[in-house]
């Protein structure tokens, strides 16, 4: 890889050892996948954010970056808290380290937004602009639906080169990379972005699908999105004359799709059927739920009462405008609990809930035990619709 001098310098030891080994961590990350020089980044965003025991490295790394007084060099901004101070388990037993992980954090400099959905206020990339972030949701929101450029960074990769500034020029990050591979076609009678999302990733994996054109809303091109990352490997999607770089189906693919999928009604609501029963708890909210989201839900539950343990997760900025909001009170007054964790983390350590039903591809995915269901079927799990 060619470097520049002033990166040659910071490989050499100029800006102290730490700054060296980030900068060879990068230059090695690069190498693996064959890039051919570091590019400067806009911003970052760290998934590094849950201090639970088997991350002793990763935070003895961060303790090295503020022993030697080093800043993130680019605005960083870091995922959700993990719900540590919800109850003794998720305090003593699952995140130990959280409040010191925070005051490391914090010491490097990073906005403290505590969010995945950072694209809405505390990060805002623009069209090209080149990233370092971890949390896939995130990266394929960036990619995806404003047209910045980043790789799905791990967690340590997103920091070295937060402090450093620079990140391999590889992946998405080339216009080759970018192009649409396979085409979706849609036979669908009622939208359900978040279960499209889901079995996209399952048939895409992590090819770059384009999807005929269908009016998605910004809330739903979020939730789809983050299902995708999870049940797939897809860091980025094109809607045709939706979404920035694909005007047309013309212009964003190179030749013929190299396959063509279409995703049926039925194909949706099977994901409701995989393993039916009575739901014992209600997650709405993965990734985050924002303001706009939120208030459409809330007046479901104005004048009702769950009927079981029902969670909010919301961006925790979101959740302030939110209490400002007659809703608000109403929401609570209907039992709900309104939180600003990631309910993954919050809940995977858990007594008694057995059965999660949630209306999130990404926590279907990832949440041991848990179910889907579309809104509607939330809802009346809530006992809040019949
Ligand atoms: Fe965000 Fe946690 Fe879901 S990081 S996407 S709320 S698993």
């Amino acid at each position: 890889m060619k470097l520049e001098p002033e990166q040659e310098g910071i490989l050499k030891g100029g800006n102290g050892w730490i700054m060296a080994k980030a900068m060879e961590t990068v230059v090695r990350y690069g190498e693996a996948f064959g890039a051919k020089r570091l590019v400067p980044i806009k911003s970052a965003h760290l998934a590094g954010t849950f201090g639970i025991g088997p991350f002793r490295a990763y935070i003895q790394i961060l303790q090295q970056i503020t022993s030697e007084g080093l800043k993130v060099k680019v605005p960083t901004t870091v995922n959700p808290r993990p719900g540590y101070n919800l109850n003794l388990i998720n305090r003593r037993i699952a995140f130990p380290k959280q409040e010191h992980l925070e005051w490391l954090l914090k010491s490097i400099g990073i906005t403290p937004n505590y969010s995945c959905v950072c694209y809405e206020k505390a990060n805002v990339p623009s069209f090209g602009d080149r990233l370092a972030w971890a949390e896939s949701s995130a990266v394929q929101f960036a990619n995806s639906v404003l047209g910045a450029r980043s790789n799905r960074n791990s967690i340590l990769m997103d920091v070295c080169c937060s402090i450093t500034g620079f990140t391999p020029e590889f992946g998405y990050l080339l216009d080759r990379h970018r192009r649409g591979q396979m085409l979706i076609r849609m036979d669908i009678r009622k939208m359900d972005a978040s279960a499209l999302g889901y079995l996209l990733g399952e048939r895409v994996v992590d090819k770059v699908p384009v999807l005929e054109h269908y009016p998605f809303n910004r809330i739903e091109l979020k939730n789809m999105g983050g299902a995708m990352a999870a049940s797939g490997g897809v860091a980025l999607f094109h809607v045709e004359g939706l979404t920035p770089e694909a005007p047309d189906l013309k212009s964003v693919f190179d030749a013929q799709p190299s396959a063509t999928i279409t995703i049926t009604q039925k194909d949706l609501d099977s994901l409701r059927l995989r393993r039916p029963g009575v739901a014992d708890m209600v997650v709405f909210g993965c990734p985050q739920m924002i303001y706009e989201e939120v208030l459409g839900l809330a007046e479901k539950f104005t004048g009702k009462k769950v009927r079981v343990p029902t969670w909010f997760c919301m961006v925790p900025h979101e959740l302030a405008l939110f209490r400002e909001h007659e809703l608000y009170g109403k929401t609570l007054d209907a039992g709900v609990s309104i939180l600003e964790y990631c309910p993954l983390a919050a809940l995977s350590l858990r007594l008694g809930k057995k059965h999660i039903l949630t209306s999130s591809g990404k926590l279907l995915y990832y949440l041991k035990g848990a179910d889907y269901g579309t809104e509607d079927d939330c809802l009346k799990a809530c006992g809040v619709i019949s």
